[in-house]
This record gives structure tokens, sequence and C-alpha cells, in this order.
């Protein structure tokens, strides 16, 4: 089980026990309250049908509201289990209801099924950003996600609020949440601002790039103001993977993440170390059964969630899977706007076509698409037509005065001579720092500005203007 997993059990335990010791006449009184907000919920939908539920144990009734609202025009749907799934049916008025899986009373399985334009979302616990603790089976999770409505509206009884609930990348947010105390608008912007600055390092490249790196992070993370700071690491350890040491360092001076490619594995270590830790990212078109993961969600201090996503190229690389498959795939499950407030994809290839390509196919559903691999910044760092912001290749963190990062000698002699010769050491000089830093809109999750970055002695520094 992961912690997330394992917080929200903790917390479904306690929450029961909360909500069970609200007294009957306040349930009550509570349940009639929910009335009040039935015209402002129906604001802009006409005819619409409203999915309700049929409270459980000491679930928030909904019936008042929802018979409220029925006088203001809308249709009322029941959910019914249907296998792992639930399926809105229509609510006929004087249909009697059929008991169902647990026991709930469904309607009967003859009814028409409809999607809901407005979802009631029974739960045991909730947040200001819309986190929802479920009863943990999913359901409403996987209705919200294929039926995606117009609205969701969780009911809760106020004592049911918690500063954050833990959420795991299945996970479904609300757009309200109502008590018996008012409605909660939890939608991006209406709470807060869930604008962000996103800083991404280029392959950090031995001693060199481990240097200027946990040098500068600190520094520009308040300079800035970043909320998140991601680096490939796939160099980090003398030019040939990264070691769980060395992801210490980055995580420590305050790397938020760390993705690889096509030198992962260069430390067996790692293929161990991975799976204990969520923050490290391989490319998600590795085959399956691979340690690790492709992607990962982390949270800022004001609790923003950003999706970090690595893939591998496959013109002039070794063959892995399709990367267009696994970027959809990690997507769908963790989809900008509804689970995500920013999504990073690190493509790591040769080709700058390829890396191109996956910016336009990416472009206005994730906020940045950066190229890296190439060691060498690429001049075009840039918002798309859409609002991704993109960069062919952001360069290395490392020694620009060698070759790629290495010591220019060997590879200058292997040139040269066309014969096989000594090891191809790291350079040891100063490293530069290269980057790419973005902001993102509060709204959208996609880029507002995108802006190069390099901090060291071998190239024109440049950054923001922040
Ligand atoms: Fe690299
Ligand atoms: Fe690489």
């Amino acid at each position: 089980m992961t912690s997330a997993a394992e917080s929200k059990e903790a917390l479904r335990r306690a929450m029961r026990r909360q909500r069970a010791e609200v007294p009957v006449e306040q349930r009550r009184l509570a349940s009639e309250t929910l009335t009040n907000a039935s015209r402002s919920l129906l604001l802009g939908l006409s005819a619409p049908i409203v999915s309700g539920y049929v409270p459980i144990r000491a679930e928030i009734d909904p019936g008042a509201l929802m018979a409220s609202m029925e006088r203001y025009g809308a249709r009322l749907a029941l959910p019914r289990v249907e296998g792992d799934r639930l399926a809105f049916r229509l609510q006929l008025p004087g249909t009697p209801l059929v008991p169902g899986a647990y026991g709930i009373g469904e309607p009967a399985a003859g009814s028409p099924v409809v999607v809901p334009d407005l979802m009631l979302v029974p739960l045991l616990a909730f947040d200001r950003r819309g986190g929802r603790l479920g009863y943990g089976a999913g359901y409403y999770d996987r209705a919200i996600t294929t039926m995606q409505p117009r609205l969701t509206v969780g009911l809760a009884f106020a004592c049911q609020e918690v500063a954050a609930v833990p959420m795991e990348t299945h996970d479904r947010r609300l757009d309200l949440i109502l008590t018996e105390q008012g409605l909660i608008d939890c939608r991006r912007g209406a709470a807060h601002s869930r604008s962000m600055r996103i800083l991404f390092l280029g392959d950090i490249c031995g001693r060199p790039g481990r240097t200027i790196v946990t040098q500068q992070v600190p520094l520009l993370r308040q300079r800035w103001k970043l909320d998140a700071v991601i680096a490939n690491g796939e160099n980090a350890a003398a030019g040939f993977g990264i070691t769980e040491a060395i992801l210490h360092e980055f995580l420590e001076c305050g790397i938020d993440a760390v993705t690889l490619g096509n030198h992962s594995w260069d430390q067996r270590e790692a293929l161990v170390f991975i799976d204990r830790q969520p923050r490290l990212v391989r490319p998600a078109n590795y085959p399956a059964g691979t340690p690790g993961r492709g992607a990962t969600l982390i949270e800022t201090a004001s609790g923003a969630r950003v999706l970090v996503v690595n893939l591998l190229g496959r013109l002039f690389m070794e063959a892995f899977d399709d990367s267009v498959r696994a970027v959809e795939r990690e997507l769908e499950a963790c989809p900008l706007g509804q689970v995500a407030d920013a999504i990073v994809v690190d493509m790591h290839c040769e080709a700058t076509s390829e890396k191109q390509v996956m910016g336009h196919m990416l472009d206005g559903r994730v906020s940045l698409v950066v190229g890296t691999h190439t060691h060498t910044p690429s001049a075009d760092a840039r918002i798309l037509s859409g609002g991704t912001a993109f960069q062919t290749d952001t360069g290395m963190c490392g020694d620009y005065a060698g070759v790629i990062g290495f010591d220019r000698r060997e590879p200058v002699r292997r040139y040269i001579e066309r014969t096989p010769g000594g090891r191809w050491e790291s350079a040891s000089g100063p490293g530069t720092l290269c980057g790419i830093a973005i902001e993102t809109d509060d709204r959208t999750g996609l880029a507002v500005s995108a802006a190069r970055v390099c901090i060291g002695p071998e190239l024109e520094n440049c950054g923001p203007a922040w």
C-alpha cells in the first residue's frame, strides 16, 4: 500500500467516527439547509440531469435538495452499481427503488441510462481544493473520469472538512462542496491562485553539473519564488546514471523530481532503489515490468500538483515501446485541470524533429514539453500556439568546455584515430547550469511565460524576467 493510500485509510477510520457523532436533529436540519443552494447550483444549466444518491449510514441526506432541484426543472437520476462501475439511471416519479449491491436502493434495471450534468457526490472527508475522500472502491472517481459531468458537488457536514485530503493519481477533485454552512467553490482560481513557477534543468552531468546545481537551486528557489524544480539526472554519476546518494543530494537541495533517460540503469543499483524513490522517474515507454515509474505527481508547498512524465525517443536511439501510447496513458490517468495543476514532459531523445512532434502533439494539454539528451541548449524556448511551453533541448548542467560534459581529450582522439582507447571521463572544469523556467496560468495550467535559463562561465547567461 502506498503512503497516500495508508493515510487515506487512517483518515477514513477517523472521519467515519466523526460523522457518526453528528446528532440526529442537527443532521436533519443540515439536510434541509442544503436546499438553499439549489437555485445557484442549477444556474446556467437548462433542464439538467442531476444525479443524487440514497444516503447510507451517517451520510448527509440529499433528498430535500434533490426534490428542490426537481421543482426548478432538474431531472433526477440515481446510481446503480453495475460490475465495477456506477451507471446512472433516471429515477422516474412513482417508480419504487429496488435493493441493489450493498443493500442500497437503486433504480430498476430498465430505467434509462443517463449521463448526469450535475453529480451530487457523497464523501467521508473533503478539503477546500476539492479533494474528496470516498469509501475506497473508486466508483465515483471512475464515474467522474468517464462521464465528465459539467459540475461535481460534494455533499457533507461542515465537520467533515480537513486541511488536505491525501490524493492519489486516480482521485478526482470536486468542483464544489456543499455543507450546511454554505457552498465552497474549489475550482481553479476560485479559492486561491494555482499559477506556478517551474524550473526544469537539463541533464546534470558529473561533478561539475552536481556542484552548480546544488549551489544554485536553493538560491533560485528563493530568488524566483519557484513552486517546483525538476531535473534530468541520467548522467549525474560521472556521466553514467545516478546513485541513491546523489539522488538524495538533489532532493535535499530543493529538486522535487528527477527524470532519467537512456542512461537510467548505468548504475545498476538504480534498478533496485528506484522502487523506493517515488520522486525518481524513468521513461514511461520502457517495457512493461521495468522497475520504477514513468510518471510521478509531486505536490508543491501551496498544495498544487505537478505531474512529471519522462519519455524516450525512438529515432537514433535503442528501440523502446511507443512513446505516444505511453504519454497518452499517463495523461489519461492524470489530466491537466482535473488531477494535475501543471504537467511537465521530459522528452529524452536524439532527434530534433521527434521532440518537436511531441511538443505539437501535446500542445494545449500539458504545461511544458522539454527535450533533453543532446546536452546542448537550443535557442527556441517559446510557447506553442495551444499554450504549451516548449524547448527542443534544454542543454546540460555540466562543464561545457568538454564534449557533451566529458573530458574532450578521449572523444577527440577517438574521432581522429578511429580506434578504441581509454574511458570517457567526466569533464572536471566549472559547471554551467542550463534549463527552462516557465510560469503557468492560474485557470488552465498552460504556460504564460517560458524563458531559457543559463548560469555559469561557458555560455551566455540568461533567465526569466522575474
Ligand atoms: Fe544525457
Ligand atoms: Fe541521454
